[in-house]
């Protein structure tokens, strides 16, 4: 299937590195950047693939157009191409908080998933939710999986759950570089050389990050391995929960699912 990709950006570029890396043929992929010093740099990265400065000459002959120009440009993007949009082609949306209505009015009678995939997709470990809407059936789904499972993991829920999925995993990343900076921090106040406190704490995160993906132990199993009784972890832990940092968590995914659900009526 040929893909058409809108905006070569950040996340464009690494969905079309991912896909040509599992093997998808890169003359069946065209690419519409509007920036000419991106233009350059795609064909470079990307040989083989068709690099155009405008969306309707990339998805004239495309059976799954991604879209991922910033969340302000997808309805011009997609107005300016809806003549040139084969019957069929199936449309995939990453631009977040554009709803799934907004994408069927832009491309009517054409199957549309929107995803909400987050930063780390950039080093092939996102996590992205997909919602299917009213025209997509299940294989479009799978194309779709198949797509963003090039740069990470996927998952269905339907378009009600995004905003969760936005608060979660699409702010996670966020959540987790202030507890990086917290850490480098306190290692300062410990008196660790700043250089000394930013190598420990970037291979800690890493650590327990793999740890967490790659083992089958729970979070609570894995917490509990390292907590001896009346030890350093234990006391270190015990300031957490008193200082509410578990309830701090909830609070802040609520806040960010619920200022989504806030943008997303405006
Ligand atoms: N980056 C993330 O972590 C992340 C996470 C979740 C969701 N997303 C979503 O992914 C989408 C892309 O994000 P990004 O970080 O990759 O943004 P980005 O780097 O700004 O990429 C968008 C690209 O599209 C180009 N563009 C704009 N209008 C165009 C047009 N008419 N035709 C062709 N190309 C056009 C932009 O060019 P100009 O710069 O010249 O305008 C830019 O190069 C966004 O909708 C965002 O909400 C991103």
């Amino acid at each position: 299937m040929n893909l058409a990709l809108l905006g070569g950006g950040r996340m464009g570029e690494a969905l079309v590195g991912g896909l040509v890396d599992a093997g998808w043929e890169p003359e069946t992929i065209s690419i519409a950047e509007i920036d000419p010093d991106r233009r350059r740099h795609l064909e470079e990265q990307f040989p083989g693939t068709r690099v155009v400065p405008s969306p309707a000459w990339a998805v004239a002959d495309a059976g799954l157009v991604v879209v991922a120009v910033k969340p302000g440009d997808v309805v011009d993007v997609l107005a300016s191409c809806s003549t040139s949009l084969p019957e069929g082609a199936l449309l995939l949306s990453i631009a977040a908080g554009v709803t799934i209505d907004t994408l069927e009015t832009a491309a009517p009678d054409r199957p549309v998933v929107r995803a909400m995939p987050n930063t780390a997709a950039l080093v092939r470990k996102g996590a992205a939710a997909i919602s299917a809407g009213k025209l997509a059936t299940d294989a479009d789904l799978a194309a779709c999986e198949q797509v963003l499972g090039a740069v990470g993991v996927v998952v269905r829920v339907p378009e009600t759950a995004l905003d969760a999925v936005t608060g979660l995993s699409g702010s996670g990343p966020a959540y987790v570089f202030l507890v990086a900076e917290a850490l480098i921090e306190a290692g300062v106040l410990e008196g660790l050389p700043r250089d000394i406190a930013i190598t420990l704490v970037r291979q800690t995160l890493l650590g327990s990050a793999t740890l967490l993906a790659e083992g089958d132990e729970t979070p609570e199993a894995l917490r509990a391995a390292v907590t001896s009784p009346g030890g350093t972890t234990a006391a270190g832990l015990r300031e957490l929960e008193d200082h509410g940092v578990r309830s701090a968590i909830l609070a802040a995914v609520e806040a960010a699912a619920r200022r989504s659900r806030e943008l997303g009526r405006t």
